[in-house]
């Protein structure tokens, strides 16, 4: 079977997100392998994180899955830093009820970042890759993501206990669809076009 096109690379306000390369491991290595960064994700990253987690990760799992036109990477960056990687975000249609993935750098947390980037990944999956709906799991502790859910228009549909590399816990699954998400982007252009 032949390659999946290559993704192109998004942009939004402040950040502009290139797909996912081998180049970026070194600095996912870095910045990823931090608690504050790894607590919530599912159990199946690896803890403690191994020297080559990142390269592993990304030449063996990601840029595969990417080939294969089931999976979607990219990085995050700055359009004030383009050079420096702050986090990545991920759409995954190979693993059902988990399709939308993402982590930053603590460094850069609670600036509206991902809200951001998880809009212009969102439109992706429905306007690109024309996709029904849009899953996505989280720890009910992980407030700042389950925020990020409630403020685009998600629905809480299951509660259920899951594994995360912090233990076994509370996880919610949070869901939107592509009609809902059109609707919703129609309002905020009306919106928009109102007169003040
Ligand atoms: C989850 C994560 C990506 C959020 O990124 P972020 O850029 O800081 O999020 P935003 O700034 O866009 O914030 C989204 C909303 O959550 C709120 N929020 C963010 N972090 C929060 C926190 N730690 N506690 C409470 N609320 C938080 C923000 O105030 C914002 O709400 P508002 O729109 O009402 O103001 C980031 O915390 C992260 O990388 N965490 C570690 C990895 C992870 O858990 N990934 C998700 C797995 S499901």
């Amino acid at each position: 079977m032949p390659d999946a096109p290559a993704l192109p690379t998004l942009a939004t306000e402040r950040l502009i997100l290139p797909p996912l390369s081998l180049d970026d491991a070194p600095a996912i290595q870095r910045i990823f392998a931090q608690w504050e960064v790894v607590r919530y994700l599912a159990d199946q990253v690896p803890w403690p994180y191994p020297p080559d987690g990142a390269r592993t990760y990304v030449e063996q799992v990601a840029l595969p899955a990417m080939r294969r036109g089931v999976q979607w990477h990219w990085s995050l960056r700055t359009r004030a830093e383009p050079d420096r990687l702050i986090g990545i975000i991920s759409l995954m249609q190979d693993d059902p009820g988990n399709n939308r993935g993402f982590w930053l750098d603590p460094q850069f947390h609670r600036r509206g970042y991902m809200t951001e980037a998880s809009e212009a990944v969102t439109a992706y999956w429905f306007d690109v890759l024309d996709q029904p709906v849009l899953q996505a799991p989280k720890a009910v502790a992980n407030e700042g993501s389950r925020r990020l859910s409630q403020r685009t228009g998600m629905r809480l549909v299951a509660t259920e206990e899951r594994g995360f590399v912090s233990g076994r816990q509370q996880a919610e699954v949070w869901e939107i669809t592509r009609d809902e998400w059109r609707m919703q982007r129609r309002g905020h252009s009306a919106g928009a076009a109102k007169p003040d």
